[in-house]
């Protein structure tokens, strides 16, 4: 950064979200598989969760909600420099950030996926964020870019695997980054723990398991879905962890480069990923957060969307637009293990 130069303000101008219509109660789960809704309540709080029709895809969740963050943004898709896209349940190739690019109509966007697991969302903000910097500080360009978090995990859910399927649902969420006058992003900050891997996985596509080399590949495996795997025990207590760390450690960052001292009494609401409702109150205790600041309702209504859950919770708060005075932080944590936290000025 030049002397006399002001550091760029980059955040939030829009924000869209789209869940599937179709909801699935816990009455519904328990027709399928051993469990009951009193159990999923007290240990996960969720109460529904929706689901992709057959003929719906995870493209076209992600463009219901890419469509809604460009109209409150007041964008056209034409304008975007930059798509970035959080999801882990595409498994093909072109990547689905190219085919939104095309179903929006943004010839002037590059578009990648990110896959992060359930952090994919603050990955890409990440990735988007740096890159609409740096166009800025070296180049003088502002850079619009598009970021999506989606997930469509009904497509790899095990409906005989009730520790899992009970938890688990599709949606979309989107925002558009931009410069913006207030709500800049102050920090961010991502980091893995690949050793963890195998407490949450899904099957290869290739064959169920394998590591993904090209002599596993077999016609018998056609057909096989990669369904996912979990250790719910284990997943829990890593998962609190590291997403009090996280914030912990995005605020230090922010710290040491702003020259200033705020600490988790600053942050005026947070957006956990939602998970399971257990985790996010136990990050919130750890944190000494009380729970009117933090995001809670998504978990209830729609499950854990993986990567989509934190711009699905930007939405569902619209209205607290504008009337934040402090800080917000997004937090997110899931398979890899990945996780991260972005700091921002309430917008
Ligand atoms: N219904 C009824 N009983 C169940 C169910 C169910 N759906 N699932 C498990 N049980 C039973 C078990 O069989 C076990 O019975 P047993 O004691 O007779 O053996 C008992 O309930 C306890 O099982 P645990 O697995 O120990 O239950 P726990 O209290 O750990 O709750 C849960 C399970 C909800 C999955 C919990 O471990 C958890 O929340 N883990 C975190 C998982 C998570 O949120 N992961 C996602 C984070 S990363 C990402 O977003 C992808």
């Amino acid at each position: 950064m030049n002397e006399g130069m002001h550091e760029p303000r980059i955040g939030y101008a829009g924000v869209g979200a789209y869940v599937p219509d179709t909801v699935l109660t816990n009455h519904d789960v328990a027709q399928v598989v051993e469990t009951s809704d009193e159990w999923i309540q007290r240990r996960t709080g969720i109460q529904t969760r929706r689901i992709m029709r057959d003929d719906e895809s995870v493209l076209d969740m992600a463009v219901a909600a890419a469509r809604r963050a460009l109209d409150d943004a007041g964008v056209a898709a034409e304008q975007i420099g930059d798509i970035r896209v959080g999801v882990n349940t595409w498994m093909r190739f072109p990547s689905l950030a190219t085919q939104l690019q095309n179903e929006l109509g943004a010839p002037d966007a590059s578009a990648s996926d990110v896959a992060a697991g359930c952090a994919g969302f603050v990955y890409a903000v990440e990735a988007a964020y740096d890159r609409l910097f740096v166009e800025k500080v070296r180049h003088g360009r502002d850079v619009v870019a598009l970021v999506v978090g989606v997930d469509g995990l009904s497509h790899i859910t095990n409906w005989t695997d009730r520790q899992t399927c009970v938890l688990l649902g599709d949606g979309a969420g989107a925002v558009v980054l931009k410069a913006v006058d207030k709500g800049e992003i102050l920090a961010t900050h991502t980091h893995a723990a690949g050793q963890y891997g195998d407490m949450l996985y899904s099957d290869s596509v290739l064959t169920p398991q394998s590591n993904g080399s090209a002599k596993q590949f077999t016609h018998e495996a056609k057909g096989v879905r990669p369904y996912l795997h979990m250790d719910g025990r284990k997943v829990y207590g890593v998962a609190v962890e590291t997403m009090v760390n996280d914030v912990r450690t995005v605020i230090d960052k922010y710290n040491r480069m702003a020259g200033e001292r705020l600490t988790v009494n600053d942050i005026d609401y947070v957006y956990p990923h939602q998970a399971n409702l257990r985790i996010v109150e136990m990050v919130a205790r750890r944190l000494k957060v009380p729970l009117e600041k933090v995001y809670t309702e998504g978990v209830v209504h729609y499950g854990n969307t993986s990567t989509a859950s934190i711009p699905l919770g930007y939405w569902d708060n619209r209205e607290r637009r504008g009337t934040g005075t402090g800080l917000e932080v997004d937090v997110a944590f899931g398979a890899g293990f990945a996780s991260g936290a972005i700091l921002r000025r309430a917008g």
